[in-house]
């Protein structure tokens, strides 16, 4: 009894060293210990690259010293930010003007974009949700188009995208792949049903794909922000549970290379560790 006792106790305090060790490691040493997110290749494609997470993914790697393409549906708002990132990180950028929600016909657009470029990173950010408000599967307003709307947004675009990507990523041994997910793909939601499930197909996409091409040097990595301030979340006050987009894609890109499924910020882990924790507790009380 003992025994098992003691093997139980030594077990849990290994798993819990390891789980602080990576945490450690993925939150707060990757501050100094970086990837150089060059040796991928020249050129990011960011998605949804005009405003919030996408925007700020798309400045934060032309920081790190990548030419950048990006690829949003309003042509003024991508010259603008093309601009932005020229004059501030003196990058080369290229803009790509589809909207996503028009489904397959647009990836011919993107591929003849894309060509000639020796593509390093993909960020598979663009995601909409369905409605400003909570709201129950059939009180989405016009939701015979909406659903086609939102499925051709978050989910089509992902393995569509990479597929434009993978084949010159693999052939010279490298890439990395970001596809942005959600917390909200933890566990089913209801009020927003279909935007949960959308983004738990890009989690679980996104895992399979690491799986299948880590041994060819690709990188999939998939990120699951909580709370940013973006037009998403109506601009929201930062504060310590929310973050700025700028800050979250800069503590999220320091994760790369040290986990392949993130929150991609510390306050954010926090907070889903904090939510599982209570979730255990209520199922079992
Ligand atoms: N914000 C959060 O708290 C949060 C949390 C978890 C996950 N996420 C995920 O993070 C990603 C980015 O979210 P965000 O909050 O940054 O969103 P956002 O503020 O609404 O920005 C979305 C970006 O995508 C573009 N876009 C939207 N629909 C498009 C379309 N149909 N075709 C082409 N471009 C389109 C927008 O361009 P326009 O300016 O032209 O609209 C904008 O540049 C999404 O996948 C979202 O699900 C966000």
């Amino acid at each position: 009894m003992a025994i098992i006792g003691g093997t139980w106790v030594v077990f849990h305090v290994l798993k819990l060293a390891w789980r602080c060790w990576c945490g450690l490691r993925e939150f707060v040493l990757s501050e100094v210990w970086q990837v150089d997110l060059r040796t991928y290749g020249q050129w990011a494609v960011v998605t949804g690259a005009t405003y919030g997470i996408g925007k700020a993914y798309a400045c934060e790697l032309a920081r790190r010293g990548l030419d950048i393409v990006l690829v949003s549906r309003s042509d003024d708002k991508l010259q603008t930010v093309a601009k932005e990132i020229e004059g501030q990180y003196g990058r080369k950028t290229r803009t790509i003007r589809v909207d996503f929600t028009d489904g397959p016909s647009i990836y011919p657009v993107v591929a003849e974009g894309l060509q000639g470029l020796e593509i390093g990173i993909l960020v598979n950010n663009v995601g909409m949700t369905y409605s400003d408000s909570f709201a129950c599967f059939l009180e989405v307003p016009n939701a015979e188009q909406k659903i086609t709307q939102i499925v051709n947004c978050n989910m089509l675009s992902v393995p569509q995208m990479t597929r434009l990507v993978l084949p010159d990523m693999i052939k010279r041994g490298t890439g990395l792949i970001i596809n942005i997910s959600s917390e909200v793909a933890i566990r089913p939601q209801p009020l927003l049903s279909l935007y949960s499930a959308t983004k738990i197909f890009v989690t679980y996409f996104s895992q399979g794909l690491h799986a299948e091409y880590k041994s060819k040097g690709i990188t999939v990595q998939c990120v699951c922000p909580f709370m940013v301030s973006t037009n998403m979340t109506l601009n929201m006050k930062v504060n310590c549970f929310v973050k700025s987009s700028s800050a979250f894609a800069r503590e999220a890109l320091n994760t790369v290379g040290h986990s392949s499924y993130t929150s991609g910020c510390l306050s954010h882990a926090l907070q889903v560790r904090g939510m599982a924790e209570t979730v255990i507790t209520c199922k079992l009380s």
